[in-house]
């Protein structure tokens, strides 16, 4: 399939309601270049210093906070719903003792700039440099939220990763056609 570029708003609905529904997929990489996958269901892009930026949220106890902090890179790709079963694999298992590639059947492409490749399987891409990070500040969170997730602490960090290049299949139109979720939407984070 074609990847073409695209301005990094085109897919915004649509990349929220797919992260929303089964969560989207974060690659990062050792500076060996090995790779590992992960789920988020939390994040946003949007523009800050003039840049295009995918926030993206980070647990200290994942693997993948380990590898952005080796290599200060990361993609962001966006799943068709086939691949449901791949995202709850990769957002339940850790890289640290799995090979969620070679387990999940996704397949490693190189990213045209960056060093974390990207799941070809996946319809849209961003490929992200980290330009800044900052850590929650507990006490400035409500406390409704520090209830409902952070009862065990492992506060997340907040990565502002540049995109650096956006791309997607001819077809992500086709293939992530809103279909509205049947139950609650998932609030893993
Ligand atoms: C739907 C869903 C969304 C998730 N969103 C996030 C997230 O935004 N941030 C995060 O730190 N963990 C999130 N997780 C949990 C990680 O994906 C999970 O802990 C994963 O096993 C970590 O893998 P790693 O240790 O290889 O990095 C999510 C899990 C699921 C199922």
């Amino acid at each position: 399939m074609t990847k073409s570029n695209i301005r990094y708003t085109r897919y915004f609905a649509e990349t929220i309601q797919r992260m929303r529904e089964d969560g989207l997929l974060l690659v990062t990489a050792h500076n060996d270049g090995k790779p590992n996958v992960m789920t988020i269901g939390w994040g946003t892009i949007g523009s800050i210093w003039g840049r295009p930026i995918f926030l993206a949220l980070v647990r200290p106890s994942r693997h993948s906070h380990s590898l952005i902090e080796e290599v200060s890179e990361f993609t962001v790709n966006v799943p068709p719903r086939e691949l449901a079963s791949a995202l709850s694999h990769c957002g339940t298992v850790s890289g640290r003792d799995h090979d969620k590639f070679g387990e999940a059947k996704l397949t490693v492409t190189p990213s045209r700039m960056v060093k974390p490749p990207i799941v070809e399987e996946c319809v849209i891409h961003y490929e992200c440099r980290v330009v800044h990070k900052n850590d929650l500040v507990p006490e400035s969170l409500t406390q409704a939220i520090r209830d409902d997730f952070y009862e065990q602490g492992d506060f997340h960090r907040v990565y502002f990763g540049e995109i650096v290049a956006a791309y997607a299949d001819e077809d992500a139109d086709i293939r992530l056609r809103h279909k509205p979720a049947a139950g609650p939407l998932p609030l893993a984070g």
